[in-house]
C-alpha cells in the first residue's frame, strides 16, 4: 500500500520505518522540508517528501505531528480524495500544547482534530508510549501481544488500520467510534498502560469521562518531578492510578 507520513517524530519516524518493514510504499515528510530527513527516512525505508508529495497518490496517510499544529494541515488534506484513510496518532497535554477550549469542555481530542481538518479520521497509535512502538512489538504468532485501541466511524477505514495496526506488532482492538475516542486519550486505563486484549476490552469500558484528564495532569506533575524516570516506570505508574492491573 501507499502510505504517507506527516510528521517525523519519535511516532511519525517509527511508524514509517515499521510499516515500509511490512512492503509498504511510505514518504515521509515534516514541516522543515524533505533535504531535512533524507538520512533519517532512507534509514527507515522510506522516501523523504515535501508535505504535499507525501499525500499524493497514497491510500492512506498518518498524521503524527503536535495537536495543536493539526489544523495547519486543513488546507493540505482539501487537497486528497475522499477515501484516502487519515489516522490521527495525537493527545492533548495542555501544559505542552496550547490550551484548546472545546477539548477541555470535554470534546473527544480527535473529534476536534476531524473538524479541524476538515474530514474523518481513525484514532490509531495514540495510547502507546514513543519506546512501546519502538520495542514491543511482536509478530502476530507471538501467543500475547500488547494491544492498542483504533477508533473511527467507517468501518471499511478502521479494519484498513486495525490490519497497519497488526503489521507493527500489535493486537488492534476496536474501540467504537470517534466520539467514544475519549477511552483512549491520557489519564484513561487503556492509555500507555501496555495492556493485552482483554485487559484492554475491560480498561475502555471502565474509562471515567470526568477522571480522565485530572489523572492525566496528575501524573504528568509525577513525571516532571521524578528523577531517574525510565519507560518502566512509566508504564507502572499509568496502571497504578489508572486501572486495577498491576506492573
Ligand atoms: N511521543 C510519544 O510517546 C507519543 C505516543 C503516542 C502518540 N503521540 C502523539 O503523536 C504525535 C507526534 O508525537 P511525536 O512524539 O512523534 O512528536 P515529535 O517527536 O515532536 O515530532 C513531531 C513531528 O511533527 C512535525 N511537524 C510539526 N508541525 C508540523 C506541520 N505543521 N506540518 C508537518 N510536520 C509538522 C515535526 O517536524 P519539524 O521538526 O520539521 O517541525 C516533527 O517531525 C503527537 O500528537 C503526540 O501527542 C506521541
Amino acid at each position: 500500500m501507499k502510505i504517507g507520513v506527516i510528521g517525523a517524530g519519535n511516532i511519525g519516524a517509527t511508524l514509517a520505518k515499521k510499516l515500509a518493514a511490512s512492503g509498504h510504499e511510505v514518504k515521509l515528510a515534516n514541516s522543515k522540508g524533505p533535504d531535512s530527513i533524507r538520512e533519517l527516512a532512507s534509514d527507515a525505508g522510506a522516501t523523504a517528501a515535501s508535505k504535499e508529495e507525501a499525500v499524493r497518490g497514497v491510500e492512506a496517510i498518518v498524521v503524527s505531528i503536535p495537536f495543536a499544529r493539526l489544523p495547519e494541515l486543513a488546507s493540505l488534506l482539501a487537497q486528497v480524495p475522499a477515501d484516502v484513510v487519515v489516522i490521527d496518532t495525537s493527545n492533548y497535554y495542555p501544559f505542552r500544547d496550547e490550551e484548546i477550549k472545546e477539548v477541555d469542555s470535554g470534546k473527544p481530542e480527535s473529534v476536534w482534530v476531524s473538524e479541524q481538518i476538515g474530514r474523518p479520521v481513525v484514532k490509531a497509535w495514540n495510547a502507546l508510549l514513543a519506546e512501546t512502538l519502538v520495542s514491543k512489538g511482536q509478530p502476530a504468532s507471538a501467543p500475547s501481544r500488547i494491544a492498542i485501541p483504533v477508533a473511527g466511524d467507517d468501518g471499511q477505514a478502521k479494519a484498513l488500520v486495525r490490519r497497519l495496526v497488526e503489521e507493527t506488532g500489535f493486537e488492534a482492538l476496536d474501540a467504537g467510534s470517534l466520539i467514544d475516542s475519549w477511552r483512549q486519550q491520557p489519564g484513561t486505563p487503556a492509555y500507555c498502560t501496555e495492556l493485552h486484549l482483554d485487559e484492554l476490552t475491560s480498561a475502555l469500558a471502565t474509562a471515567d469521562k470526568a477522571l480522565a484528564p485530572l489523572n492525566r495532569d496528575a501524573l504528568m506533575t509525577f513525571f516532571m518531578s521524578e528523577k531517574d524516570l525510565t519507560h518502566e516506570k512509566v508504564v507502572a505508574k499509568n496502571r497504578a492510578l489508572t486501572t486495577n492491573v498491576s506492573a
